[in-house]
């Protein structure tokens, strides 16, 4: 019985190393468009992937945010403006994410929508709805409609959809949009997924 399981142990344990070892090919024949590249994590997520080899398709808030982040990076990273709260900005951003990518379909495209915010939170009795929506506009509409709108892309490139969500969809322990954004993101995902 302790054999069994010891074995059982070794060879899920073997399983997982040779998981971890597995390594993405051909990174620079990659496109990842990812959102709210100003600053943070998307920032700091677009700036790795560039090391890499990777051809980013930074979307950034603001011009300054932009030119700052291309100022740190390889000549291959492309910038766009974007604010999700704005279907128009969304239609021109993932219009130009296609051109950028064009019919290479065996290329893969990736998609990280990132960009998110936090405030207003506070006890949920001293918020109104504007404070609530402010946040889902960004957090939740504007994943779901980046998503809606880059998706055809990245079924195309047989690609990858990364919608970063937060563990405080598990703990929502204070009050105003996020947590229930983050909520939402989990929902969101997991019925395009299914
Ligand atoms: N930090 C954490 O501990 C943590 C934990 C779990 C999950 N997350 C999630 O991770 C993501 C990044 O968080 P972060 O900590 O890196 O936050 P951050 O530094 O504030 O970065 C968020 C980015 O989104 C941009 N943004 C804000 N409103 C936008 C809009 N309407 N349209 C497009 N972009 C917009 C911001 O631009 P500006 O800089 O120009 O405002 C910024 O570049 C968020 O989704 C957040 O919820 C963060």
């Amino acid at each position: 019985m302790w054999l069994y399981l010891l074995a059982l142990v070794g060879l899920w344990n073997l399983l997982r190393l040779l998981r971890e070892r597995k390594v993405v090919s051909h990174l620079q024949d990659k496109y990842v468009f990812i959102t709210g590249c100003d600053s943070g994590f998307g920032n700091l997520l677009a700036r790795q992937l560039d090391r890499r080899g990777m051809r980013v398709l930074a979307a950034c808030l603001t011009e300054k945010g932009a030119e700052q982040l291309r100022s740190k990076t390889s000549d291959r990273l492309e910038t766009v403006i974007l604010d999700v709260t704005k279907t128009e900005s969304i239609v021109a951003a993932t219009q130009w994410v296609k051109e950028q990518v064009g019919n290479r379909v065996l290329w893969t495209l990736g998609l990280v929508t990132n960009a998110g915010i936090s405030i207003p939170r506070g006890p949920s009795e001293w918020l109104n709805k504007q404070d609530f929506a402010s946040v889902l506009d960004v957090n939740l509409l504007g994943v779901i409609e980046v998503t809606v709108s880059t998706v055809p892309s990245v079924r195309k490139a047989r690609g990858r959809v990364v919608n970063v969500a937060s563990v405080m969809d598990q703990v929502s322990s204070f009050g105003g949009g996020y947590c229930i954004s983050k909520c939402g993101v989990e929902a969101f995902s997991d019925s395009l997924r299914y």
